[in-house]
């Protein structure tokens, strides 16, 4: 039997009721459902240091988890907020983290949330990120625009366009993850 593919989730914001969270976590359930194994690397849990260009962080034991499971996984889900027109720090700081040893030669997607109108800012400055590690993003993402009026109480969302776009975003991080590895 084929071990399922692991996908990894990084949030890019630290923000307990983070609507970036919210989406990542969806596109989590979405992955699983779709036969991944998927795991969150919560920010909030795992608390992790500003990058000082070091090898090692003793102080900080998130960092080698991080480095664990970023090892493990065969594909990210990156979902960042929107901060003056780019992603986060907090995202960004997670893969400076890394390096080409635990992200090279993956399949990565992306989401953003925002608060203003709809725009592919964030993801587009995470496409030349990710590719200066060598990492493959899908042509798919999704951004939400005016993240405060687009989910539930249960953190759903509640726009079907949007929803489908979320399914499409990892539908195709899921397939061309498989794609990847019988390759
Ligand atoms: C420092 C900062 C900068 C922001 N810059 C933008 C921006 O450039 N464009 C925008 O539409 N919203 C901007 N916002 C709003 C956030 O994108 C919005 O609140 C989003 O929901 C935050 O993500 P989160 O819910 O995952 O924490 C900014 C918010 C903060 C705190």
């Amino acid at each position: 039997m084929i071990t399922p593919i692991k996908i990894l989730g990084f949030c890019g914001s630290l923000r307990p009721q983070s609507f970036s969270r919210a989406a990542l976590l969806l596109a989590l359930e979405i992955a699983e459902k779709q036969g991944a194994s998927v795991e969150f690397f919560d920010p909030l849990v795992h608390i992790l240091p500003l990058c000082t260009g070091a090898k090692e962080y003793p102080d900080y034991p998130a960092v080698e988890l991080l480095k664990k499971k970023s090892t493990e996984a065969d594909a990210f889900i990156l979902s960042t907020p929107e901060y003056h027109g780019s992603f986060s720090g907090v995202i960004k700081n997670t893969l400076d983290l890394l390096s080409f040893d635990e992200l090279s030669g993956k399949i990565f997607g992306a989401i953003s949330a925002l608060g203003g109108v709809h725009n592919s800012n964030a993801l587009n400055d995470l496409r030349i990120v990710t590719r200066q590690v060598h990492g493959w993003m899908v042509t798919e993402q999704i951004a939400i625009p005016q993240a405060w009026k687009q989910f539930d109480a249960e953190g759903k969302l509640t726009d079907p366009k949007l929803e489908e776009r979320l399914q499409g975003l990892v539908t195709a991080v899921v397939t061309k993850t498989n794609l990847l590895r019988v390759g």
